[in-house]
């Protein structure tokens, strides 16, 4: 019997040697892969060993064949087997430049802004369907300026080329639309060139839209301190007047005093709409949950507003639809919409004329579906077509003098646009100069069962 720890001593040891005989096997295919001719250099090494060493034939022909194999995989890809490609690939720790070129075009298609890969010669190698969305010309394989004659892209590109980090450019353009885009480009990799990579990534990020609210909010900013300052200053110079000059004048106190009081509360309703405008600007992304029947608040509309019809000489009728006529709505929302549109109907509509509010059920669309409809028409001087599409805008007057006599501030339609978006409505102005004007909203009715 043998003894187990002489067994296992000698197992160790045989482990040891085989593992010492790896090493160096992997030592010689390391240093034979450094050499122009790796398979010849291996085979005059073998050779010898076989002839001065004391390795039989068939060891040295076996040892020859495993590091034929080993060193296969230094040359061009083209000439590689598959399983030493993988090897080589992993030993050089680079993935296969097919297998490459597919990643990075993935990659680059998921990219969620608009993203273009540059080769070395400035060819737009890939491009992303966003960007197709932004250019829609662009095409594999176009030289980059191309794209955009913009000089600016082209010297930012030269630059990143170069350059440690990204490169930012605003490009302006002109066609088809105006607009401003901001285009980071980015080197690939480090200093070297792959062959078959891209060298540059350039996104795309188009600003016009944020440009345009930016400019939005500093236009109302603008705007609101405009509105508040005109009474401001007009409270002011009363003020003064009284503290000075008008002193002891009973009368002039008296007709200052109910100017101050009218701009006091002027100021108040400014200040109310935009309080009003930036709540309802607020929710219009939340659906409302309540149900309004379009015939009860015409009624209930008329009716509130029925004394300051009459103070201008006019009247207000109610045309309701057959039946209830239900929508998705927050009541006080459609009551404040309603408001708005029969008070400009009665500061805008001819003295002694007449004001219709009608509820109806109307076929809309192509293909056309039944909806609901509520409209607001006076038979004023009406609107010139010109300043139709800007009303709804905020400030917007087709005539200021005539806004601002009348107490306006500019803001109703603006919230009434806001109202009606949230309630997925549709406001429509139609206006015929000398005959009058309509205004229409159009919802979606509510079939039958309230509940719904
Ligand atoms: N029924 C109407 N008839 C004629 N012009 C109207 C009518 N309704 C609105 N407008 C015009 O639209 C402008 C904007 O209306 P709005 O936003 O409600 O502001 P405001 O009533 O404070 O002036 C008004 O200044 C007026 O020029
Ligand atoms: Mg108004």
């Amino acid at each position: 019997m043998t003894d187990p720890r002489k067994r296992a001593n000698s197992g160790s040891r045989l482990r040891a040697s085989y593992e010492r005989a790896l090493a160096a096997l992997l030592a010689l295919g390391a240093w034979l892969r450094r050499h122009a001719r790796p398979l010849a250099v291996s085979a005059v090494l073998f050779f010898l060993l076989a002839v001065m060493g004391d390795l039989s034939a068939w060891l040295a022909a076996a040892g020859f064949v495993v590091m034929a194999m080993m060193v296969a995989g230094r040359d061009d890809d083209e000439e590689d087997t598959a399983p030493f490609k993988e090897f080589n690939r992993v030993r050089r720790g680079s993935p296969p430049p097919e297998r490459d070129a597919e990643s990075w075009r993935l990659l680059l298609d998921a990219v969620p802004d608009a993203a273009a890969a540059l080769d070395h010669n400035f060819n737009i190698m890939h491009f992303n369907a966003r960007l197709e969305e932004l250019f829609p010309r662009v095409r594999s394989g176009q030289p980059l300026s191309q794209l955009s004659r913009n000089p600016e892209l082209n010297d930012a590109v030269e630059k990143a080329v170069t350059s440690n980090g990204d490169v930012v450019v605003d490009l302006y353009e002109r066609v088809p639309v105006e607009r401003r885009i901001s285009v980071t480009v980015s080197r690939l990799g480090g200093r070297e060139v792959r062959r078959g990579l891209p060298l540059l990534l350039l996104s795309f990020r188009d600003l016009t839209e944020q440009d345009k609210l930016a400019q939005m909010r500093a236009d109302f900013i603008a705007n609101a301190s405009h509105e508040l300052r005109t009474p401001l200053a007009s409270l002011r110079g009363f003020v003064e007047t009284l503290q000075g000059p008008a002193r002891d004048d009973a009368d002039a106190r008296a007709r200052f005093l109910s100017i101050m009081s009218s701009q006091a509360n002027r100021m108040t309703r400014l200040i109310d709409d935009m309080l009003s405008l930036s709540r309802v600007e607020t929710r219009v992304h939340l659906p409302p949950k309540g149900i309004v029947d379009l015939n009860e608040v015409a009624s209930y509309v008329a009716q509130a507003l029925e004394p300051l019809a009459t103070g201008s000489k006019m009247t207000v009728t109610v045309t309701k639809a057959d039946g209830p006529i239900r929508i998705r709505a927050d009541r006080d929302e459609i009551v404040q919409v309603l408001q708005n549109l029969v008070h400009n109907a009665i500061k805008y509509g001819r003295e002694g004329g007449h004001i219709e509010i009608a509820a109806s059920r109307v076929l809309d669309g192509s293909p056309p579906v039944p909806r609901a409809l509520i409209a607001v028409a006076d038979d004023g001087p009406g609107i010139a077509p010109e300043h139709l599409p800007r009303l709804t805008e905020r400030f917007y007057r087709a005539n200021a003098q005539a806004s601002r006599e009348k107490g306006g501030t500019g803001l109703g339609l603006a919230i009434v646009k806001h109202i009606v978006l949230r309630h997925r409505g549709d406001l429509r102005i139609s206006s015929v100069v000398g005959k009058g004007s309509t205004f229409s909203i159009l919802f979606d009715e509510l079939g039958g069962n309230p509940s719904r």
